[in-house]
């Protein structure tokens, strides 16, 4: 018996699962908060993955409440046709449909919303316009000091608040879930941390909820017997913030306010790993949730907060497999499960599990380079893994109106990728890998500590290329005689890159090894290591090599290493450093390199000489530019070049070169 798909009722409404979408901001919506076509279509494709419920992304409920540049609004009476139009199409699939009520509080600008930025209390998210070091924040949310809120004001927003609730139920939503978490404006009441009211408002437990509380109430007013969810940080994270106990303490108050369920989540802005207590999890600064940390993170605070309540507990954070799900719900940690990013990566994630169809699940890596990265930066989300997010109308996967005879070279994850789905469309592939094993540089890339999770994308795709009629050939290189005799209509290279040698490490020098070569296990380096280039990869393998206890010096060209990755994984990194005393030299390059000592060259025109068993070359890669010019199909074949055989980048670059080619031939 799968009991995850067993009836579940909220407040007598019934669930057909036990699986709820959660809310994610998409920015698909207009700049006055507008339902979209391209909204309609990314929900209609996740209602039609069999999720029980599926909750809109935060909705703001007053113009001074919008968080991001094209959130959700409900605070306009306009709105409401097309939030009809979006629940109906939630509905004709079967999934009930609750919308998130919010307002960002501090966690926004007026650069942004034009309104002042309110607060219960006149503390910014951080002092000045740059945030601190560390801390994880929207690119918006700026260092203004925020307005504390009048009784009156506060009165108004709890009206509006109400307001919103009646266009939810005139839109015909089944639930109306109010956003009490992360540091916006309701958890920002509920938190001692951000509220140091002396009036009802503030003060005591009871004083901090009663914002929440009013709404609740205001809320029921407008809905009736509809049921009402509750999002919280289990956890803030951070010194002075709510923690566990705390929640235990604030969750009864919510239940007895008329909450039918809380959903637990944790953290808030704020959190950093600096004088961070060391009795909170490691990765608790991370609010991201990035590969680097544990799955079902959370789950221990969603437990913590079913021993205090009656009515249903929702698990969220870091939710990724059917088989955690099963496990959460069989021994009955928590009444339902809420996954975020794992419907992004896989609509269709509920049905495949409903009907033992597991291995062809796309389970997130939680990456973050499609979602978090982009809404921090203001931008629509997608998924690196699943680029249809946000171009479900656009990416068709229509069968082929003339099935062609393809040829894919190299078996990486862009090569592989765009297989399958020219397969998936009726195209005849033949999918050729120079190596003993399909992977590329995943392969590697899940060799690194802490991400070990890219191995199931790896693994989606080998059960892929073995389902689909995809004729697959290992240690198989084509030249062109052999292609013109296989004469195929389409020609694409996906051949990878290489890593970039740079001039001091061409002659014969020893103890110059690649980090590919590290990653892979294949040479191993001495006890004193210098790595040149402080991006991704040099900083992964540094940790590798610092977990071996080796003595490791980072040397990188620019002013900071990873310069254009994502806060989190900055942070991670910058932990990783201090965590295994890795060096960190930038401004800085290898002038040379000479029997066991390295020459640096700092940018104030300083050198500095190093000695150095080995030096670890992670300094980018290289188009494989070579195929395209070596091997040459007959007349008639038409080429293409894809991911980073066209040229380097992230994973996100070759899956979505993959689909955009796949869909378009
Ligand atoms: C792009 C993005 C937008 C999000 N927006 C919201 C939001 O509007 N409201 C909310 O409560 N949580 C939001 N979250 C947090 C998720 O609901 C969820 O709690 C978090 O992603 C952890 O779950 P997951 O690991 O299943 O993704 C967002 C997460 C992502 C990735």
């Amino acid at each position: 018996m799968n009991e995850v798909f067993e009836k579940v009722t909220i407040r007598g409404m019934e669930l057909k699962n036990r699986l709820m979408m959660s809310a994610m901001v998409t920015n698909f919506s207009t700049s006055e908060g507008q339902v979209t076509d391209r909204l309609i279509a990314y929900h209609r494709e996740r209602a039609q993955g069999g999720v029980g419920i599926i909750e809109t992304e935060a909705a703001y409920v007053h113009p001074s409440g919008k968080g991001y540049a094209n959130q959700l609004g409900i605070y306009r009476d306009d709105l409401i046709p097309r939030l009809k139009r979006l629940v109906r199409n939630l509905h004709g699939h079967g999934a009930k449909a609750a919308v998130q009520l919010h307002h960002a509080g501090r966690r926004t600008s007026r650069a942004l919303t034009g309104y002042e930025v309110v607060s219960p209390s006149a503390i910014a998210c951080f002092e000045g316009d740059i945030p601190p070091k560390g801390m994880i924040v929207a690119d918006d949310t700026g260092g203004t000091l925020p307005k504390e809120l009048t009784q009156e004001e506060i009165g108004q927003l709890v009206d509006c608040y109400s307001e919103a609730a009646r266009r939810a139920k005139e839109a015909g939503f089944d639930v109306v879930s109010i956003h009490a978490a992360h540091g916006y404006l309701v958890s920002s009441f509920l938190s001692p941390f951000t509220n140091k009211r002396q009036d009802a408002y503030g003060g005591d437990k009871k004083g901090r909820c009663r914002f929440l509380l009013e709404i609740i109430r205001a809320v029921r007013k407008e809905i009736g017997e509809l049921p009402i969810m509750v999002k919280i940080s289990g956890d803030e994270f951070v010194p002075g913030g709510l923690s566990l106990a705390d929640t235990k303490e604030i969750a009864p108050l919510i239940e007895e306010g008329g909450a039918d369920a809380i959903t637990v989540s944790a953290g808030t802005v704020g959190q950093s790993g600096e004088d961070y207590p060391i009795d909170k999890p490691t990765y608790a600064f991370l609010r991201s949730l990035p590969m680097y940390t544990p799955r079902a993170s959370y789950l221990y605070l969603a437990q913590g907060i079913k021993e205090k309540v009656h009515i249903p507990v929702i698990a969220v954070g870091r939710i990724n497999t059917p088989s955690l799900v099963r496990e959460i719900v069989k021994h009955k940690k928590v009444d339902l499960v809420a996954l975020g990013r794992a419907l992004l990566a896989d609509p269709f994630f509920p049905r495949k599990m409903e009907h033992g169809d597991e291995k062809a699940i796309r389970i997130c890596i939680a990456c973050n380079q499609g979602c978090f990265e982009n809404l921090f930066h203001q931008r629509s989300i997608t998924c690196a893994i699943n680029p249809r997010v946000g171009r479900e109308d656009e990416m068709k996967f229509d069968p082929a109106e003339k099935p062609k005879k393809t040829v894919v070279i190299g078996g990486g994850p862009a090569g592989m990728e765009t297989a399958r789905i020219l397969s998936l469309r009726g195209h005849s592939v033949s999918l050729w890998e120079a190596t003993d094993q399909l992977g590329g540089q995943l392969q590697l890339a899940y060799k690194a500590p802490g991400r070990e999770e890219i191995k199931s994308y790896l693994d989606f795709l080998l059960a892929q290329m073995e389902r689909l009629p995809v004729e697959v050939f290992t240690k198989a290189k084509v030249n062109s005689s052999f292609l013109r005799e296989l004469s195929p209509d389409i020609l694409i290279f996906a051949t990878g890159g290489r890593p970039w040698i740079p001039e001091f490490a061409q002659s014969d020098v020893d103890g110059i090894l690649t980090a590919e070569e590290i990653l892979r296990g294949e040479k191993a380096a001495g006890e004193s290591v210098i790595v040149a280039g402080g991006g991704l990869v040099g900083c992964e393998v540094a940790e590798l090599l610092g977990e071996q206890g080796k003595k490791v010096t980072i040397v990188e060209m620019l002013e900071d290493i990873i310069p254009d990755e994502f806060s989190d994984t900055k942070k991670y990194f910058e932990n990783v450093m201090v965590k295994y005393r890795i060096r960190v030299l930038t401004e800085s390059v290898i002038e040379q390199i000479a029997k066991g000592t390295v020459i640096i060259e700092k940018r104030t025109g300083e050198t500095e000489s190093l000695s150095a068993d080995t030096v670890v070359l992670a300094l980018g890669y290289a188009s494989n530019l070579n195929a395209k010019e070596e091997i040459r199909p007959g007349p008639g074949c038409k080429v293409f070049k894809i991911g980073d055989c066209f040229k380097p980048r992230k994973i996100i670059d070759a899956v979505l070169d993959a689909y955009r080619l796949a869909t378009s031939l």
